[in-house]
């Protein structure tokens, strides 16, 4: 089955070794296994001890007690029959497509976004129709280029809320208008919700909790900063949807790593105190960008609301690719240039790292600008 290539992590892949400054990565510090015990005040001998004891065999196939019982709790009307593990994000997406998509069915997806939300159904055979989030509108959905797009014959709208790679966030009653326009023609709605926690003032509401056949996915990636733990999750209470989701789910999962889902069910029993942990981070870096982007004039930033990402234009009449490349290779800044997110003359940075980090990416983002 062909598939387009998947822009982001091919171009991580290839710069992510060359990196001195890497002001590009999505996720806010992530935790060791000691650092994580220690920040969640547990006895990492005793739980290691505990873990030891587990047997290593196909348990609790749609994912363990706590675990579920965990993710329910970022939720206000999930119950843990509504939930199922994955392998990250990633996998949650990819299971919602391969569960619901026919070819010759239509989706209606945002861009920018990460491209799996796009290109999966795509190469599925379906109809993709791209409703494009601009800077001019806080990159938010137009609620009328929607309603122009979604039939009766729309399968699946594809949101990602907040958004990767602009920041934006989509408030309730936004979420709420997009989910009437979905209801109307009796099409789902996927909410990748991977950053969902980490925003800036208010706390965003899941789809999930608003729309019956919303369908959520998430992960220990980004608000939990467990990245190479590889837990994620899909959660909706439409049972058609579940029962699809656990059938094909067969044939590709099983069940999830019980080692990944104990340390997973440690950081969502701590998740208040993780999340107030990295909004803290954001906030602070946030405001870092923030001084940095007022004191100078050759980049501009429509200002990110949520999530760890901030779409930065430039005023070069060059391809963000030539752009990114050149940065790298003259200043060791590693950063994503527009065009894996469908854009021009713009890269996304990641200002969930460490401050002197930022701070010091951002200081030769300046030199570089005089020179190119
Ligand atoms: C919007 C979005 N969804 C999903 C993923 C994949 O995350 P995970 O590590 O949970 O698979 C990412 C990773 O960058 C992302 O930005």
């Amino acid at each position: 089955m062909e598939i387009k290539p998947f822009k982001v992590e091919e171009w991580m892949n290839e710069y992510e070794k060359e990196a001195v400054y890497d002001i590009a990565g999505t996720c806010v510090k992530n935790f060791s296994l000691s650092e994580l015990f220690s920040f969640c005040g547990v006895d990492e001998r005793d739980f290691m001890h505990n873990l030891s004891q587990k047997t290593l065999t196909y348990l609790n196939i749609s994912g363990s007690d706590e675990y579920k019982n965990g993710i329910c709790s970022l939720y206000k009307t999930l119950k843990p029959e509504n939930v199922l593990s994955t392998v990250g994000a990633a996998g949650a997406n990819h299971l919602v497509f391969y569960s619901l998509i026919e070819p010759g069915d239509e989706v209606v997806s945002v861009v920018p976004t990460y491209q799996q939300l796009y290109s999966i159904p795509e190469s599925f055979g379906a109809k993709v129709k791209i409703l494009r989030l601009r800077p001019e509108n806080d990159f938010l959905p137009d609620l009328e280029e929607l309603a122009a797009l979604v039939t009766p014959k729309t399968r699946l709208i594809c949101l990602n809320n907040p958004n990767n790679p602009t920041g934006a966030l989509i408030d309730d009653d936004l979420l709420k208008k997009i989910a009437n326009i979905a209801e109307k023609n009796g099409a789902y709605v996927l909410c990748d919700e991977v950053y969902r926690g980490l925003e800036e003032n208010s706390v965003s509401s899941s789809i999930v909790d608003i729309y019956e056949k919303g369908i959520s996915t998430g992960s220990m990636s980004k608000t939990f900063s467990l990245a190479g733990v590889r837990a994620g999750w899909v959660a909706t209470k439409d049972k058609k949807v579940l029962a699809s989701l656990f059938s094909h789910r067969e044939y590709s999962l099983i069940c999830c790593s019980v080692l990944d889902e104990a340390i997973s069910a440690l950081a969502l029993e701590n998740a208040g105190k993780i999340i107030n942990r990295n909004k803290k981070i954001l906030a602070e870096n946030r405001e870092i960008l923030n001084n940095w982007l007022s004191a100078q004039n050759n980049y501009y930033c429509c200002a990110p609301k949520a999530g760890t990402t901030a779409l930065l234009y430039y005023k070069k009449d060059v391809s963000s690719k030539v752009f990114c490349d050149r940065l790298s290779k003259q200043k060791g800044v590693f950063t994503t240039p527009g065009f894996c997110f469908e854009l021009e003359n713009c890269f996304r940075i990641g200002y969930g790292c460490e401050k002197s980090l930022l701070k010091r990416g951002m200081e030769l983002l300046n030199e570089f600008a005089y020179g190119i």
